[in-house]
């Protein structure tokens, strides 16, 4: 006989899981780790390429210096995710998004694997690798189908250098994106923080103001970031495996 899926949570959690109406996820990385993602530091490590830390060659500084570099980069990347899915931490997510009068979906994340699991509306703090950006005229060119080799890719529109639509180092936000994260946090009654190591500011700051906001805030992560102290409730494991169980009774 197959074992019952246990529950995971507080009964405080599975009652504010259940009556909320208004409620905001902020998702990282550690999201996507199941689907074979590598994060960037948890497990004490930080990701590297060609010698060079992640923070040097998706910085704007570099974009300067050598775009060809940054495409290299970035290339390498989209050739890894091409062949990932979703894992059950996003398919819970976009469950919990019919199931909710109103769910709003933050992520650092520029994977797509949100939206492919089937996730509406979802706010990309830091951009999607499945897109370029115009340098002269900001247009946006998807990338999905667009052979990329070795040259920087031309804007279709008016053959200029086209640059990953990724928030590098040292970058602002899209616009407006960061104040609309702003605005659900302030809004929700339940905020989930997956997979972040909550180091990255201002996407960190999101489930400040949801918990300043009385929002309950429960963290998702196999290990304690620097937000734990301030979350009602963390739940330590991994998001794959701790999502679909939340709220079951
Ligand atoms: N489930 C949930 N969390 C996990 C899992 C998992 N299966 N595996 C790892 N984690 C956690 C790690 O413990 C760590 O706390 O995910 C977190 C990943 O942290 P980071 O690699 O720092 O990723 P993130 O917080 O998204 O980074 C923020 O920094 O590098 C920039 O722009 C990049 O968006 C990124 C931002």
């Amino acid at each position: 006989m197959q074992a019952a899926a246990h529950s995971v949570g507080s009964q405080k959690l599975r009652d504010v899981f259940a009556n909320a109406e208004k409620v905001l996820v902020v998702t990282g990385a550690g999201v996507s780790a199941e689907s074979g993602v590598p994060t960037f530091r948890g497990g004490g490590n930080t990701a590297v390429w060609k010698g060079m830390p992640f923070e040097v060659i998706s910085s704007a500084g570099m974009l300067q210096r050598d775009l060809p570099a940054v495409w290299e980069w970035f290339n390498y990347r989209r050739g890894l995710l091409r062949s990932v899915k979703p894992n059950p931490a996003h398919q819970a997510i976009a469950e919990w998004q019919n199931q909710y009068k109103h769910l709003s979906l933050v992520t650092q994340n520029i994977d797509g694997l949100h939206q492919a699991a089937g996730s509406r509306n979802v706010i990309e703090l830091h951009g999607s690798i499945w897109r370029g950006r115009c340098f002269d005229c900001g247009g946006l060119q998807a990338l999905r189908e667009l052979r990329i080799d070795d040259d920087v890719p031309a804007c279709p529109s008016c053959g200029g250098h086209l640059r990953p639509d990724v928030v590098l180092f040292g970058e602002m936000l899209p616009a407006g994106a960061f104040e609309r994260a702003a605005q659900e946090a302030g809004d929700c009654e339940l905020c989930f923080v997956i997979g972040t190591s909550a180091v990255v500011y201002p996407a960190a700051a999101i489930p400040e103001i949801a918990r300043a906001a009385g929002a309950y805030v429960v963290e998702v992560n196999p290990e304690l970031t620097p937000l734990s102290g301030l979350c009602d409730e963390v739940l330590t494991g991994k998001a794959g495996e701790v999502l679909p169980l939340i709220g079951k009774s």
